[in-house]
């Protein structure tokens, strides 16, 4: 058990007055099954990661968020969770867990969980329960209603991965209600039982050691009390993609209920007496919504999504950046991949394009208020990994619409030249195609100037300017030009969008505290090659 390391909320090393531990931090987003085997038996697990620790610390990271590796028949990858206070044996064991915290704790490196409460796995001992017995105890803990007249779904909600939201369950006669897969069963939060299930729940991995959790679908869990029909805004195609079907409504009723709010300021009292980290999945591309889900009193943190739409256009970066920092400021967590979306790399044309583009929207992410968590091999100029269609294994998109699937960020991450990219001494669960040399963290990092050296290089630069919390950002570009460019505390930070070289006119003599590849610092002004972006003091 790791209790001793977990002893307040500051920063490690730091004072008591120095703030909560995540303030100036940055983060890795690790996806457990495709990280590092252990094993052998092809699939990542938590001893994997425990290797691979100083691989970590020595890229500067701060806190690792894991994803889900609790028992699960993995309909969802782990997202379908049938125990939550256990561990998947293709993960390992709560000893490898607890080695795990250990190590990472000694390392001063925090690590954050991540918590699923807006469903289950259909089949978590509480919804078999729930199915064999309508009149027991655990029938409410899910949410189920009579057919409408027509013997159709009670109403007209769509799940995020596309198709009704309701399935039949032919014993009883009833609908249940899934926000995502059917083999995932929305949890019921207007009963107090789950409430308390779920304070438990986290009790439980905070007594462990844990210093944080990311709350998967955090603004989804409380739906409206009547489940009123959302209103539908353009025609519901149950053949379009899933993006398409979610946006032909207006979701007043399933997403978005204040009463969510309220079970992240019961959950901020039992995190706070640990001085751990509540960070949601906040999914809303507008800073106002995410400024509502994040108020300040439950939550402490959410993800902003829109950076992970956005193309390569100056305005709509400054779109992404401007109004939610100004608004939601230290609240914000910057990602520009995750385990859901398109390597950042692959979304921003691919090849060095995409990757210069990538790292010099880390670079403007790293010194504004807010949190950035980078994907595994994201420090590695990785695009997406090249699944064969006849290997894809992810639940969205199997049905046609393969370019809905996840599975290409999703790929095992390269360690090494050859074989299986020293992912595993086995067969990969997700085959892919082998990586090239220089795409691996082995080969990277003897190679000055790599994707590997450039990230590190952000990172220790960052680490030297010292804290910033409290410090406003001011936006020095007026928001024209092609360079978004602001000031914030002690540095400047500046990122050329454009295709064709920039120089930026500073005044007096300026030192580059990081600067990626091709700028050049020349009396009176910083030129920044086409995508550069540097910061200096
Ligand atoms: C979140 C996860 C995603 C998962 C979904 C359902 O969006 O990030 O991977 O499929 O929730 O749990």
């Amino acid at each position: 058990m790791t209790q001793q390391s977990v002893d307040s909320g500051t920063a490690v090393g730091s004072g008591v007055d120095a703030g909560p531990w995540w303030q100036d931090s940055v983060g890795y987003e690790i996806y457990v099954r495709s990280f590092a085997d252990s094993d052998g038996d092809g699939i990542g697990d938590l001893a994997g990661i425990a290797d691979k620790l100083g691989y970590l610390s020595d890229l500067g990271i701060d806190f690792i968020w894991v994803t889900p590796f609790y028992p699960s028949p993995m309909a969802d990858w782990g997202y379908d969770v049938a125990d939550f206070c256990g561990v998947d044996p293709a993960f390992g064991s709560l000893a490898d867990l607890d080695r795990l915290l250990d190590q990472a704790h000694e390392r001063s490196m925090r690590v954050v969980i991540d918590v699923v409460p807006n469903h289950t796995s259909h089949q978590h001992a509480w919804f078999r329960s729930a199915q064999a017995d309508p009149n027991g105890p655990y029938r409410d803990y899910y949410i189920w209603r009579d057919p409408a007249p027509d013997g159709g779904p009670p109403n007209n909600w769509v799940g995020y991965f596309g198709g009704s939201a309701w399935t039949l369950d032919e014993a009883s006669g009833q609908y249940y209600l899934h926000l995502f897969l059917p083999e995932q069963p929305d949890l019921n939060w207007r009963n107090p039982a789950v409430h308390e299930e779920f304070d438990g729940i986290i009790r439980f991995w905070l007594d462990r050691g844990v210093d944080g959790f990311r709350i998967d679908v955090a603004g989804g869990l409380v739906k409206d009390v009547d489940l009123r029909s959302n209103p539908e805004i353009g025609v519901w195609d149950p053949a379009g993609t899933r993006w398409e079907q979610w946006e032909s409504f207006d979701h007043l009723y399933d997403v978005f209920q204040p009463e969510s709010l309220d079970i992240f300021r019961r959950w901020r009292s039992i995190v706070d007496e640990y001085g751990a980290w509540l960070m949601g999945e906040t999914y809303t591309l507008e800073p106002e919504g995410l400024a509502r889900l994040v108020p300040g009193d439950g939550l402490h943190s959410g993800f902003w999504f829109e950076p992970m739409h956005i193309d390569w256009d100056v305005d709509q970066i400054r779109k992404a950046l401007v109004p939610p920092a100004d608004l939601l400021g230290d609240r914000l967590l910057w990602a520009a991949s995750s385990h859901d979306m398109p390597r950042s790399p692959t979304h921003f044309g691919g090849g060095d394009q995409g990757r210069s583009r990538t790292l010099a929207l880390n670079v403007l992410f790293s010194c504004l208020p807010g949190v950035p968590v980078f994907y595994q091999g994201e420090e590695l100029g990785l695009v997406d990994g090249i699944v064969p269609p006849s290997a894809k294994l992810d639940p969205v998109g199997s049905e046609g619409d393969v370019a809905a699937g996840r599975d290409g960020c999703r790929t095992p991450m390269p360690w090494r030249p050859g074989g299986q990219n020293g992912f595993t001494e086995g067969t990969p669960w997700l085959s892919s195609s082998q990586r090239d040399e220089d795409e691996t963290a082995e080969a990277q990092a003897v190679e000055a100037g790599s994707w590997y050296h450039q990230y590190r290089s952000l990172l220790a630069a960052r680490r030297g300017i010292g804290p910033l919390t409290g410090e406003d950002v001011h936006w020095e570009d007026d928001g024209v030009g092609p360079v978004v460019r602001y000031r914030r505390g002690p540095v400047s930070v500046a990122a050329n969008v454009s295709d064709e070289p920039v120089t930026v006119p500073v005044s007096g003599s300026v030192g580059l505290v990081f600067s990626m590849a091709g700028v050049v610092h020349v009396d009176g002004c910083v030129e920044l090659p086409a995508h550069g972006a540097a910061i200096w003091t």
